[in-house]
């Protein structure tokens, strides 16, 4: 199993690109399917979570083809089988944005119900609520989730949870339907706008993508496109915290300021120096940051994806901090590890209240979902002496190249892959 060794202590100080969106990646390539017509993705991130899907999608007879590390065609006009073999679906939860685009398409999709996942129990209800709306008939038996309509017709639709996922399946499928689709109280993350443009750029009639109210009129075909994916907000926000941990000098290149507010103020409000440029941000930190408190919302609030982050450098900050987690009931679970670096934090229910430190030290952790994995090497980055990160193949699912950008910021850092080769490591660096 592949791990990183990181010598901490280093600033990180450079430049870094910031792939394409990964949670915009895998709604697009779904909906990619839609159209008998080729579609050419581009600035597609290279992450594990995103090629499993490649599989999947060429496992149900779709043609795809990599034209080079961040461009790949698709044609769904191969596509023989409706239902989606558990195999993937265990994989990557993503698989289920299949369900919408096979419906949306097919009237039928037969996807296997995603488990929990390592932040919470994550339920569907929400995107079978929106199906039915629109005409479904959605069962399910065998762990399995059977979704089929003679045809669809647009519905009213108020969501009972503002979900990322339902907003963006319901739109999806509804963008076939005949006539109209109205989501009330829908996700407003950067990544379902782009979800939406995409779908108009094969032809659908999306409106409102952004706001909490969508408007849809089903279109009764797609055409092909050419589709660049917008940039990875949350692995912006990763690099601009690593900057922030190791009193670093980083400009992260390829992104959206306005996607990123959220995240820059709050490393404003704890002392660091932001400079927002058009499609780049320099964080800068000079001195040791102060304490502040941070209450994960859905977007433009702060980003639950980016509270493991800016715990770990809040547990480095002067003072006493408050972090609450109010979308997801299980997402502390790398405090135990930051703790065995000498972090001050304690958990109660979904609030962690965090006593900063000076300075953390090296330790063999374990990295408990995606993006507690960064956030852990982001800790090691900073500590004295060295860690070892097991189990960072959720890192690879979800970040492009980690060890390479952050070597390239002067971090240093190594995957390997046996004791032998974290033994070398300790020998060259000293
Ligand atoms: C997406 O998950 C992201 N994943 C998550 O990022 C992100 O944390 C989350 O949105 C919130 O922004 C992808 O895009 C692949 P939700 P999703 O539906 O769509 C509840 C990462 O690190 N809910 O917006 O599954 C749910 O339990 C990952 O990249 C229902 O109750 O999240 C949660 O409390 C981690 N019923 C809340 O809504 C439903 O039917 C928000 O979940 C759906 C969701």
């Amino acid at each position: 199993m592949e791990q990183y060794v990181i010598k901490g202590g280093n600033p990180l100080v450079g430049e870094v690109e910031i792939a394409g969106a990964k949670n915009a990646a895998l709604p697009i390539i779904s909906a990619a399917i839609m159209t008998d017509e080729t579609v050419t993705l581009e600035n597609l991130p290279d992450v594990n979570d995103v090629n499993v899907l490649l599989e999947s999608i060429s496992g149900i007879g779709a043609h795809v083809e990599r034209i080079d590390r961040h461009t790949v065609k698709i044609n769904g006009s191969t596509i023989r089988d409706c239902s989606v073999e558990y195999e993937y679906i265990r994989k990557i939860r993503a698989s289920y944005y299949l369900l919408g685009a096979l419906l949306g398409k097919y009237n039928k999709a037969e996807v296997p119900l995603p488990g929990g996942c390592n932040i919470g129990s994550r339920p569907i209800d929400q995107h079978l609520k929106g199906f039915r709306a629109i005409g479904a008939k959605v069962d399910i038996k065998n762990g399995t989730i059977l979704a089929s309509c003679h045809h669809m017709t647009g519905a009213h639709i108020f969501m009972d949870v503002v979900s990322v996922g339902a907003t963006i399946n319901i739109m999806m499928a509804a963008s076939r339907a005949v006539g109209r689709t109205t989501i009330e109280n829908a996700a407003k993350e950067p990544h379902v706008v782009d979800v939406a443009n995409f779908l108009n750029s094969m032809g659908a009639n999306i409106k409102g993508a952004g706001t909490d109210v969508i408007r849809i009129v089903g279109v009764p075909r797609f055409h092909g496109c050419t589709y660049a994916i917008v940039p990875d907000m949350i692995e912006a926000g990763t690099f601009m915290m690593a900057a922030a941990a190791t009193k670093g000098d980083i400009v992260v290149k390829n992104v959206i300021p306005k996607h990123m507010e959220a995240v820059s103020a709050k490393l404003l409000e704890i002392g660091c120096e932001v400079e927002e440029f058009d499609d780049s941000i320099r964080v800068v930190a000079a001195k040791r940051l102060i304490r502040t408190h941070i209450k994960t919302q859905p977007y433009p609030g702060y980003p639950t994806d980016m509270q493991p982050q800016i715990a770990v450098v809040l547990a480095l900050s002067r003072g006493t901090s408050i972090v609450t987690e109010s979308i997801f009931e299980n997402r502390f679970k790398y405090v135990d590890e930051l703790t065995r670096m000498g972090a001050n934090v304690k958990v109660e229910g979904n609030t962690a209240i965090i006593d900063g430190v000076p300075g953390f030290t090296g330790a063999r952790i374990s990295s408990p979902d995606l993006r507690a994995g960064a956030a852990l090497v982001i800790a090691a980055l900073q500590a004295e002496g060295i860690s070892v990160v097991d189990d960072i193949g959720y890192i690879l699912r979800g970040y492009e190249d980690f060890d390479g950008k952050l070597r390239s910021l002067g971090a240093e850092i190594e995957m390997v892959s046996s004791e032998k080769e974290i033994e070398k490591f300790k020998l060259r660096i000293g």
